[in-house]
């Protein structure tokens, strides 16, 4: 298939990317580097041995969005692109209606005109909300608490409605609980910008040392160790999750949605004893007040998935951890500024097909 991934040079995407070159599919990047670098995808490159076509485009921008489209002609969509940090979502609501809801609705827009109606799509285990009846289930109502989670409920029912009026579209939202880990080389991993917002992200950043301690947001919650408890997926695992719902959907029209999640949960205390474990060094931390808008524990019923798609999750905490830690240890800073990337301006812009 050749198969056009937009957010392909961020975290989940570029680990989806390299499993697609690896199975011998055609793939084509749309991003607007907003969250990642292109050092992502010549990594993945190199891992594959073969590449993927890159495109510097903003899903704001329909124009160049329709030029891509009807360039490539591609068979499907994975849908990554897209704003996802809780805290901003709140200050800054309408950049992420804008950029998540109607980036969406231009994709859709230059899909349809090269009549090509599959796509997979990054939906979360946000759209639960603060639901505390676990585990959590496709049929669970939606009921999202902040604006980067309605942009999400919002887009699935907007692809529901959508595949309801035309059985020529075949959609999957994939919700996913808490993705975690990197490609076992160590080359490709999650670079979160600024002070991480998510749990693994930050422990990691202290076991290396750039930071001084992990806050442990609440201690008196009503689990074993009074800590929040999250189901923590591999990235690999996640991504083989969305190979899987293209295959089904090339059989199967209309939307359907499923949980990736391992359907385990673990608290923050054992994430960070399992990285102090697996780093050896020490993760200093301190219980501090609840975050606001958390739920005390959360995980996923994956079955569905499993029966439907033949998919399940098969790394387990440990192996996240030293995922984890050996890209951490590997890449300190990340994949650093895009002028660290080793290209002349004119090379980059033939990289990025600019
Ligand atoms: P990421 O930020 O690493 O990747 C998103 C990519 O999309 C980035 O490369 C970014 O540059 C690009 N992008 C954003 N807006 C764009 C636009 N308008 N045009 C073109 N490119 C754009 O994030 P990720 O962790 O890989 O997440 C991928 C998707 O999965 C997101 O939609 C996210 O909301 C969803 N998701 C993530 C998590 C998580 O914890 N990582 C959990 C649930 C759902
Ligand atoms: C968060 C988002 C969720 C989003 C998901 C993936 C909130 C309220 N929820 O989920 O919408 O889909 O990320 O991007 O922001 N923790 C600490 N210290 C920290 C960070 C986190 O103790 O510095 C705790 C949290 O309280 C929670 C657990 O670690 O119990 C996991 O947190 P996090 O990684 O942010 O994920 P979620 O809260 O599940």
């Amino acid at each position: 298939m050749h198969v056009l991934v937009t957010g392909g040079a961020g975290y989940i995407g570029s680990h989806t990317v390299l499993q697609l070159l690896e199975e011998g599919h055609e793939v084509s990047i749309v991003d607007n580097f907003s969250n990642s670098s292109p050092e992502s995808i010549r990594r993945v490159n190199s891992l594959a041995g073969r590449s993927a076509h890159l495109r510097s485009v903003d899903l704001l921008n329909q124009q160049e969005l329709t030029k891509i489209f009807a360039d490539t002609q591609p068979d499907a969509v994975i849908h990554f692109a897209g704003l996802k940090a809780v805290g901003e979502s709140v200050s800054e609501p309408l950049k992420y209606y804008r950029n998540n809801v109607t980036g969406t609705l231009n994709l859709l827009d230059a899909m349809e005109a090269v009549d090509c109606r599959t796509l997979v799509f990054s939906s979360s285990a946000t759209v639960y909300g603060e639901s505390t009846a676990l585990p959590l289930i496709e049929s669970t109502p939606r009921n999202a608490t902040n604006p980067y989670g309605r942009t999400k409920l919002h887009i699935e029912e907007m692809l529901e409605e959508l595949a309801a009026s035309d059985p020529r579209w075949s959609i999957a939202n994939l919700r996913y609980f808490n993705p975690v880990g990197a490609h076992t080389s160590g080359l490709i991993g999650e670079d979160p910008q600024g002070t991480p917002n998510n749990l693994m992200p930050y422990v990691a950043q202290v076991a290396i040392g750039r930071r001084e301690k992990v806050h442990v947001f609440g201690g008196d919650y009503p689990t074993a160790d009074g800590t929040g408890v999250r189901d923590y997926i591999h990235v690999l695992d996640l991504a083989a999750g969305h190979l899987a719902a293209l295959k089904y959907l090339r059989e199967s029209a209309g939307a359907h949605t499923w949980n990736l999640g391992t359907g385990t949960g673990s608290s923050v205390l054992e994430v960070i004893e399992a990285f102090a474990r697996v780093s050896g060094k020490e993760v200093p931390y301190k219980i501090v007040e609840r975050r606001s808008g958390d739920v005390a524990e959360n995980y996923a019923n994956a079955e569905k998935a499993r029966l439907e798609l033949g998919w399940k999750a098969e790394h387990g905490l440990e192996q996240m951890v030293e995922d984890m830690w050996r890209w951490q240890k590997g890449n300190p800073t990340g994949f650093g500024p895009i002028d660290a990337f080793g290209m002349t301006d004119e090379e980059l812009d033939i990289f990025l097909n600019r």
